[in-house]
């Protein structure tokens, strides 16, 4: 089993029946979709999945876990979602896979999300991986410029075939190479009220518990700030 599939099957046990489960996006949270998926099918879990992406939403449905989308929910109990890093003060980069917008309106609307991560992405301070920040098509070249002036290093993404990346909410996303993030609260605040940019990848005490696959095993480690 790789560390990434130890984490996500590691999370599926905290999922009981009856919930109302937000399902993460990303090739660990793939590992916990499957692990929720046999367990419906095998151990009859009785659960509705809110997906927080397309990507989710066809592995769900393939393994027949049953959907409602998040406006058709009160809320959601728990969601387990996977990050590009975690900080040691339990602040998160998302967005490596383009879904952060949906991640993040699910993850708002929760009442206990956790993250499961492979070791790598422990780090100290966030910043080593590119900040996504979801931005409307219409002015996003203007953003490009701004960002440029302010030393951000920003690349809008291209998929595999050179194209502009189109989100699941029809939006461009902007990767930015900031190295060391200092003030976490800071630059989510200033990328907040800039025009046209939609969301950005900082999930602020967002995070309840991180799931950390290691070689020694699945580490669980929570968020005093969330207690
Ligand atoms: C998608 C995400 C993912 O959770 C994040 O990129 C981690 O992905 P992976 O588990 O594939 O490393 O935020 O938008």
């Amino acid at each position: 089993m790789n560390l990434k599939q130890m984490a996500g099957i590691e999370a599926a046990t905290y999922v009981k029946n009856g919930m109302i489960v937000g399902l993460g996006t990303g090739s660990t949270a793939k590992y916990m979709v499957d692990e929720i998926g046999r367990r419906v099918k095998e151990e009859n879990l009785e659960i509705i999945g809110v997906t927080t992406s397309k990507a989710t939403e066809k592995q769900a449905l393939e393994l027949g876990i049953p959907l409602k989308s998040i406006d058709e929910v009160p809320y959601v109990d728990i969601t387990i979602d996977g990050a590009d890093e975690v900080s040691a003060d339990f602040h998160g980069i998302k967005g490596g896979g383009a879904a952060l917008l949906f991640e993040k309106i699910v993850a708002t609307y929760s009442k206990k999300n956790i993250w499961i991560v492979d070791e790598s992405k422990q780090v100290e301070k966030l910043g080593a991986f590119p900040l996504p920040v979801e931005v409307i098509p219409y002015g996003s070249q203007q953003l490009m410029h701004l960002f440029e002036a302010k030393g951000f290093q920003p690349t809008l993404r291209k998929t595999e075939d050179n194209t502009v990346l189109i989100t699941d909410g029809g939006h461009y996303i902007i990767d930015l190479q900031l190295d060391v993030i200092e003030d976490p609260m800071a630059l989510g605040a200033y990328l907040d009220q800039l025009v046209g940019v939609v969301e950005h990848g900082l999930f602020l005490q967002v995070v309840s518990t991180v799931i950390v696959g290691s070689e020694s095993g699945p580490e669980t480690v929570h968020n005093p700030a969330a207690d």
